[in-house]
């Protein structure tokens, strides 16, 4: 963990910013890597002033200023853009935010932050997927074909996958009018012969894969009662969300490393503290585990792996009343493929960069992650 230390230690006061999840998931981290306890914390909410959270009353945005403004403030939300501008225009000098890491588990660094805002950004995009091929699993429908149709807007060749042909027709017809070549391919996931068959057939007859999406995944009703989730639940869920991109990274990702280039994005999931769904959650943790422990093996080949949390978006794994558009996962979900830097073992968090352009989210992303070309 690292911290801009100097102007935060020197500051008469310092204050936390912002009491959601992460805030009262990592408060112990947040005060190891700011190094001290925070004199108070601040939130827009007005059901929290007045408040104690971890021993530190909260306080409103309007007695931020009786503390002068040579406060530190560290923003302590994902979106920390908007509450910047807000402190900004109250006068405030030192505005920090805290940068989280592995889906908003841990700390990664606290930063100062500049006048800048990710709206500024405006510079010529040059798309680095350009007559690549990419293969998206599970691409018929929801985030899949959403990620499929990006990548085609972007130059890129499409690999569909689903379970049947007939499913991708119009995903490959759609991405043929945009001018990028577009084929289908199908297997369910849940059977491995037809999964290796499958992997088989990309390898003998389609073009060499420089990118991958491994986004197909099921998420089953395993009943009402927690405690009851079978055997055949959890192995369900564990072979088409865990072992079937498992077995597709062991299959291109030497082949992408012999041709030196290679993009594998593995769809995945924050998803916590939610029994009823646990084969779901723990097939997802699988898959994030497996990718965060193979990104130190590729240091160095020219291929990176990477992974996605799309939130909780409207298709039909999400339900119509899930919080979240499907066109909300993109830019995110593409920075994986986007970004050429170091980005092997990487959490994106699609939302967090929905709304924003490619180039604001590649800004965006490589600001909060320190990510260098
Ligand atoms: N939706 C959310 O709120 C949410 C939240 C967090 C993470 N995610 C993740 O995002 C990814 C996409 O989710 P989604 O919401 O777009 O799902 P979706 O709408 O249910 O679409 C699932 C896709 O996967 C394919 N698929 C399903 N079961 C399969 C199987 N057994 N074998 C092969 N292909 C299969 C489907 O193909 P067919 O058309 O042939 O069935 C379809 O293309 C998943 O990895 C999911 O876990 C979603």
């Amino acid at each position: 963990m690292t911290s801009s230390r100097n102007t935060l230690s020197d500051a008469p006061h310092v204050g936390f910013f912002g009491l959601g999840v992460q805030f009262h998931d990592c408060y112990r981290q947040l005060i190891l890597a700011l190094g001290r306890e925070p004199d108070f914390v601040c939130d827009n909410a007005p059901e929290k002033w007045g408040k104690e959270f971890f021993g530190k009353k909260c306080i409103s945005p309007a007695e931020l200023t009786t503390f002068g403004d040579d406060t530190a403030i560290v923003i302590t939300v994902r979106k920390y853009e908007e509450i910047s501008l807000q402190l900004r225009e109250m006068g405030l000098r030192h505005v920090f935010t805290a940068c989280f890491d592995r889906g908003y588990d841990i700390v990664e660094s606290i930063k100062l932050l500049g006048m800048e805002r990710p709206a500024d950004v405006q510079e010529y995009f040059v798309s680095p997927v350009q007559g690549k091929w990419t293969l998206v699993t599970g691409a018929s429908r929801g985030i899949g074909r959403s990620i499929a149709v990006a990548m085609a807007k972007l130059g890129s060749n499409i690999i569909a996958h689903s379970r049947r042909i007939e499913h991708t027709k119009e995903l490959v017809d759609a991405c043929s009018a945009l001018g990028v070549e577009a084929k289908p391919i199908a297997a369910e996931l849940g059977n491995m012969d037809e999964l290796e068959e499958m992997l088989d057939t990309l390898e003998s007859r389609f073009p060499p894969i420089d990118i991958v999406f491994n986004n197909a995944a099921i998420s089953l009703a395993c009943g009402p009662n927690p405690w009851c989730i079978s055997a055949e639940d959890f192995l369900a869920h564990y072979t088409v969300n865990a072992v079937a991109p498992i077995r597709t990274c062991y299959r291109l990702i030497p082949r992408m490393i012999e041709r030196g280039f290679g993009r594998v994005i593995n769809i995945s999931s924050t998803i916590q503290k939610r029994p009823g769904e646990m084969a779901y959650a723990c097939s997802k943790a699988a898959l994030s585990k497996f990718t965060v422990d193979l990104a130190p093996s590729l240091l160095g080949t020219g291929v990176m792996i990477s992974l996605v949390c799309p939130g909780y978006v409207r298709s039909d794994m999400g339900g119509p009343d899930a919080p979240h558009g499907l066109e909300s996962v993109i830019p995110g979900a593409l920075l994986g493929a986007l970004l050429n830097c170091d980005v092997n073992g990487r959490w994106f968090i699609a939302q967090d960069y929905a709304g924003l352009s490619l180039q604001q989210a590649v800004a965006r992303a490589k600001f909060y992650y320190g990510l260098e070309e």
